[in-house]
């Protein structure tokens, strides 16, 4: 199913902040609702691809709520379905093994479930779907991995309840 890549397309590896920023500022408005911002967490590791001058997509891990690594990816919608996503993930698959990690995690706005399947071949597990906000997922790379799976099936299901509750209680407090 997949057409070729587009010409001259270069793989390329730690972009640095002066470069993402613009990127995420170039996007059109659509795809900019469909994704949080890549900077708003730490980053640790990102990858992209160039297609002539301008860059075409980014991804990689970033560091955010209690330290955990999360995943990004934005494709430009005009190079969509060309197999430039799945070279992101590949490259964050490479550096996170690499590293002897065990798991990272994806996160995807439920109003852009429609990218999920996407995140369901490249290998994610959804461990939970939170309020009508996120679908939240694990990407499993070993064993340990595969059963921590589970460890946040469980931890999401008890958590979500407590943190709607607190909401709940400081809604009734204002
Ligand atoms: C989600 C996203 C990263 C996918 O990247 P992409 O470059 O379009 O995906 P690819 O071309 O690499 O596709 C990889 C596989 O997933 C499939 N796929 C991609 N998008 C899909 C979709 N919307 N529905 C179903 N399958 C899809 C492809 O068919 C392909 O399968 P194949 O290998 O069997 O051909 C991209 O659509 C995107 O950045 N969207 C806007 C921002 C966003 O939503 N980011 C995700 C939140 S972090």
């Amino acid at each position: 199913m997949k057409t070729e890549k587009p010409h001259g397309a270069a793989q390329l590896k730690n972009l640095t902040y002066d470069e993402i920023e613009p990127f995420y500022r170039s996007l059109d408005e659509r795809t900019r609702a469909r994704v949080d911002h890549p900077l708003d967490g730490r980053i640790e590791f990102v990858t992209g691809v160039r297609v002539g001058d301008q860059l075409a997509a980014i991804g990689g891990l970033k560091r955010s709520f209690l330290r955990l690594r999360f995943s990004f990816h934005i494709v430009r919608a005009e190079y969509e379905k060309l197999g430039l996503g799945h070279d992101i993930t590949r490259d964050i698959v490479e550096y996170a093994r690499g590293r002897g990690y065990s798991h990272f995690l994806g996160t995807l706005r439920l109003s852009n479930v429609s990218r999920l399947p996407y995140f369901l071949k490249e290998g994610y597990k959804v461990v939970s779907v939170e309020g009508d906000l996120y679908v939240r997922s694990v990407f499993p790379l070993n064993r340990r991995g595969e059963i921590l799976v589970d460890v946040y099936r469980i931890l999401f299901n008890l958590l979500l309840p407590v943190r709607s509750m607190v909401r709940t209680v400081r809604g009734w407090r204002r």
